[in-house]
């Protein structure tokens, strides 16, 4: 069982994509407790306020230390936490290998980026990590927490139907995953490759070997090196 607390000002963002499919199936399971919380809900200012100007006087709206620290504060006190992670472009790129890593983890808390950036004292001080899901600008972390949840809750036992699917995905091992096919086994003059109607089960793994191979040699040669 994970437990993953994500902080945001904007939580409508992350209702639909842990709504739905295997990731709905492994919070019914109890194989993860996803709690999405308002960091608006702590703050101590009158009107709501949870960003202000920044003192550069850039244009841009930066998120404020206090309900950021008091939220965080709130959380650690009541949850012991592998991570602090924080989504941002400039942290350390995402792959598949940090997905199995935070897939073991206990407890995670996620704190999303936000427009024009967070009081820098949040990251010096409270995270523990700071991820980027890629080299692009999005308008908030929310999308790339969501990103980072979903990656790492199908690899968590018992979330995907067929374990052994998650074995076969592409970088798992390095590799790119090799093509599949469902029937029919031609349409519009399309063939579905003889192998895979005609071959053994070891011919079959030997070919879809070969098919990765071919694949990322192609596609993806940065991932042999
Ligand atoms: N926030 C804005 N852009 C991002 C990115 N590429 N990765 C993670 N968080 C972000």
């Amino acid at each position: 069982m994970i437990r993953i607390d994500i902080l945001t000002v904007v939580p409508e963002l992350l209702e639909s994509p842990f709504a739905h499919s295997i990731i709905k199936r492994a919070k019914a399971k109890g194989l993860v407790e996803l709690v999405v919380h308002n960091i608006r809900d702590y703050t101590t200012d009158k009107h709501h306020r949870v960003d202000d100007y920044a003192f550069s006087g850039d244009a841009g709206m930066v998120l404020m230390i206090e309900p950021v620290f008091r939220a965080i504060a709130d959380l650690k006190s009541r949850h012991n936490y592998d991570e602090v992670i924080y989504t941002s472009p400039d942290g350390a790129q995402f792959n598949q290998k940090e997905a199995n890593r935070l897939s073991t983890a206990g407890n995670l808390l996620i704190l999303c980026g936000h427009y024009k950036g967070i009081d820098h004292r949040i990251r010096e001080h409270l995270i523990t990590k700071e991820i980027s899901i890629g080299d692009y600008v999005l308008t908030g972390g929310e999308l790339a927490a969501a990103v980072i949840c979903d990656s790492v809750i199908r690899l968590l036992p018992g979330a995907m139907t067929d374990e052994s699917s998650a074995l076969s995905d592409s970088f798992q091992d390095n590799l790119l995953a090799p093509p599949v096919y469902t029937r029919p086994a031609e349409f519009n003059g399309w063939k579905v490759p003889d192998i895979l109607l005609n071959g053994n089960a070891a011919v079959i793994d030997q070919w879809r070997f070969e098919q990765s191979m071919d694949r990322t040699q192609r596609l993806r040669p940065d991932l042999l090196e």
